[in-house]
């Protein structure tokens, strides 16, 4: 790691430390206390994510930083501030809630900036990518994640910093989120390290849906075995855990979470008009394909028979189907 790098992460650290406290005692970081005790965030929880407040003042952070004796222009690479001809460099995320970004040794490597506005674009400011800040290398929460992660031998993936910070403080800390972006191999095989088993929770829009989709593949593709969270429409896991508590999350959500086939049924349906014979068809020979990858007769019959209560086909018609889809391992 360069000693410019080094630099950044020092900065990130009195950062964090300023942040969180103008969050939490001072006049300045008020708006963004506010801010999250309306999204039903405790100081316990605060304290745990060090979670922050840029104050609304273009020139704070770099005076602070300079004052500490830091020099600006690694922080302007690094997306901390934002350069000005002859003039000193602003604060990118003045007036923002700030979460640090840890790597999985529980350094800073980064921070994620949310605006306090409702229909502010973008919503979200990241560091910008760099050496020390790869997006599709880290998952958001590992570090503190890991030791429960073994224990249960279970993680739970979101897709967002709240989504990660509501799951925690209602007690399930096996908790990761890729902060946006699709999951990569590089993230799945990571996980693949700790676990065996994945729930994939990601939002009930059709962008999270999509993206669940994707990480199942990957995931899959490293061997993990994959489950999918559901959550009504219109929700993410925050939005539902504020709404209707842990004990419902745990059982509608992690107990309740669907396989992937089951997963696999619901989401293709939108992608086809059932009520037409064609499509009707290719639907349950695009499933077919997917159950004929099941090892396990008894699964694959469970799933058979699902199709054949739905749509009144026999037993033996989508054996005979499965059949032609199955392929001979050597
Ligand atoms: P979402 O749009 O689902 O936001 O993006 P959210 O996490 O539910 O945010 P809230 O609840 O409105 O506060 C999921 C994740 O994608 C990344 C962030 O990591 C966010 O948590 N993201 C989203 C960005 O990096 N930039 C954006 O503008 C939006
Ligand atoms: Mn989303
Ligand atoms: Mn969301
Ligand atoms: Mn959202
Ligand atoms: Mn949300």
């Amino acid at each position: 790691i360069s000693d410019e790098s080094q630099n950044v992460i020092s900065a990130y650290g009195w950062l964090t430390k300023l942040y969180h406290h103008l969050l939490r005692f001072a006049k300045d970081g008020k708006d963004g206390y506010q801010y999250f005790k309306n999204r039903g965030i405790s100081d316990e929880t605060i304290d745990t994510f060090k979670l922050g407040f840029a104050p609304n003042k273009s020139e704070f952070t770099a005076s602070f930083l300079e004052k500490k004796g830091f020099h600006l222009q690694p922080l302007i690479k690094a997306g901390v501030l934002l350069d000005r001809e002859n003039e000193q460099p602003i604060d990118r995320f003045r007036g923002r809630i700030i979460f640090p970004i840890r790597n999985h040794l529980g350094i800073t490597v980064g921070f994620g900036a949310r605006t306090l506005l409702k229909d502010d674009t973008p919503k979200y400011l990241n560091s910008a990518e760099s050496e020390l800040f790869k997006k599709n290398t880290l998952l958001f929460n590992f570090d503190l994640a890991k030791k429960h992660i073994r224990k249960l031998n279970e993680v739970i993936l979101f897709e967002g910093y709240m989504d990660v910070i509501s799951s925690y403080q209602a007690g399930f800390k096996n908790c990761v989120a890729t902060m946006g972006t699709s999951l990569t191999e590089y993230q799945a095989k990571l996980l693949k390290r700790y676990v065996d088993t994945i729930i994939i929770c990601y939002d009930s829009d059709r962008a999270g849906q999509e993206g669940a989709y994707r990480a199942a593949k990957i995931l899959q593709g490293v061997g993990c075995s994959v489950k999918v969270g559901l959550l009504q429409d219109g929700m993410d896991p925050d939005s539902f855990i504020q709404e209707y508590g842990a004990k419902q999350f745990e059982n509608q959500v992690i107990k309740g979470s669907d396989t992937f086939i089951t997963f696999y049924m619901r989401y293709l349906r939108d992608k086809y008009a059932l009520n037409q014979e064609d499509d009707r068809i290719r639907y349950i020979q695009a499933v077919l394909k997917e159950i004929a990858k099941i090892k396990s007769v008894i699964e694959r019959e469970h799933y058979l028979k699902i199709i054949q209560d739905e749509f009144k086909i026999s037993l033996d018609a989508l054996q005979q189907e499965l059949s032609r889809y199955v392929t001979v391992e050597k």
